[in-house]
């Protein structure tokens, strides 16, 4: 039977520290190498020697403490460069020598100034080189989604007869949709004669928003490797978010139609050591990892999960290494949420207290985002004081709120519906 799994090629610390304000320095690359093994990524592509000697000696660091995954080293098809990358690979269990250049006619014209027979002889010349350091040998032809399909079929046929052994196919600047993704996967493999001699890999950015869905389309197209980086960091706007791509193939495991050999409860823990040492914060409602991912606040959401959280989550926060669902109290919560935290805080309240202390947090909540246990936990003490009668969030005979009164007391829309 054929292995679900597909190859995870983590490229957090080469693309992903490229971007502009997400560079890390050597023992904060190799303390995220570890987070990487933890997290069992098959591949961890540590860096681009060439480009910096802090660069090669982060490779040579990682490569010589990190055993169980492959460790790739990025090289242009140029000698200095796989020399370079050969070198800072030279300690490690399995090296990769990962080597590229661009194929679509833009940038061979405008950036690299090359013709298309100069691309093909660098490209096997390099394979050929990047070979003598390592069997594990793989070829990108950046921007392969804006090349003429003809030419490309020739490079990745050259280049898996000079001896690469997988093939990376990028869409460099994030242009594809997914429906595209599919036909350019399925007509490369299809028309390469020797196609069957290496593994296909896709490398999606995300300009248009669509790395995540073009990766699973270039996977249920034939890839058998995908690349990805932790919170989707990368160049301009990003890859694929690595959490995003291995919870689809948990979550929807009948959908996807692959998996991954990666630990989901060491996600949380990754992206959190990337963002402390990067500095970077994580955007709030990042899927699987943003610290709204688990977060309710709105009160029917509240109730709804307070009764059973699969109303409102499609997978256990554990699952993916958060230690507990968030229930945001604010001016959308409920009664039932309120009720819980106050109990979780020590106070047993009666109906009417729990009224009292939910109006006060509610007029709280109206200056602030939202009302923490300590806050909450004044309210609660406050009126457990106070005589109901001296307390002046006592519901008026009108009530204050009509709209909410309306309500089931239990769910409560606060007041911004
Ligand atoms: O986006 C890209 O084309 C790349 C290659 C260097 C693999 O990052
Ligand atoms: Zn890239």
């Amino acid at each position: 039977m054929p292995d679900p799994n597909v190859i995870v090629f983590d490229t957090t610390l080469r693309d992903g520290e490229q971007a502009p304000g997400f560079s890390m320095r050597i023992p904060e690359k190799v303390r995220m190498a570890r987070q990487l093994d933890a997290l069992g990524v098959d591949v961890i592509e540590a860096g681009f020697p060439i480009a910096s000697e802090a660069d090669a000696e982060a490779v040579r660091l990682v490569a010589s403490e990190i055993r169980r995954p492959v460790i790739a080293a990025l090289a242009r098809c140029s000698p200095a460069d796989i020399d370079v990358a050969g070198a800072a690979l030279r300690s490690a269990t399995r090296p990769r020598i990962h080597t590229f250049i661009a194929t679509s006619d833009l940038h061979l014209e405008r950036k690299l100034r090359i013709s298309r027979d100069q691309c093909v002889e660098a490209a096997e010349r390099a394979t050929r080189q990047a070979r003598r350091y390592t069997s594990d040998v793989q070829f990108s032809a950046e921007d392969a989604t804006r090349s003429d399909l003809d030419f490309l079929c020739l490079v990745v046929e050259a280049v898996i007869r000079a001896g690469a052994t997988t093939i990376n196919l990028p869409d460099t600047v994030g242009y594809c949709t997914p429906d595209e993704i599919t036909e350019f996967f399925h007509a490369i493999t299809s028309r390469v004669p020797n196609a069957d001699k290496a593994v296909f890999s896709t490398h999606c950015h995300d300009d248009l928003g669509l790395a995540v869905a073009n990766s699973v389309a270039a996977l249920k197209a034939g890839a058998q490797q995908v690349e990805c980086t932790v919170n989707g960091i990368g160049e301009r706007a990003g890859n694929a978010a690595l959490e995003e791509i291995v919870m689809i193939a948990h979550v929807r495991a009948e959908r996807a139609g692959f998996r991954t050999r990666v630990r989901t409860t060491e996600i949380f823990g990754a992206s959190q050591l990337l963002s402390e040492l990067t500095t970077e914060p994580v955007q709030a409602n990042k899927a699987i990892v943003g610290r709204n991912a688990f977060a309710h606040e709105a009160g029917i959401h509240q109730d709804g999960v307070l009764k059973d959280r699969r109303t409102y989550e499609i997978m256990t926060p554990e699952s993916v290494g958060v230690p507990r669902t968030t229930l945001v109290l604010g001016k959308h919560s409920g009664r039932h949420a309120v009720q819980e935290r106050c109990a979780a805080l020590g106070f047993t309240l009666s109906k009417h207290e729990l009224d009292r202390v939910y109006r006060k947090m509610i007029t709280l909540a109206d200056r602030k985002k939202s009302v923490s246990d300590e806050e909450l936990a004044a309210i609660a003490r406050e009126i457990a004081r106070t005589p109901a009668s001296s307390d002046s969030s006592r519901p008026s005979s009108q009530g204050p709120r009509p709209a909410q009164e309306a309500m089931p007391a239990e769910v409560g829309y606060g007041h911004g519906v």
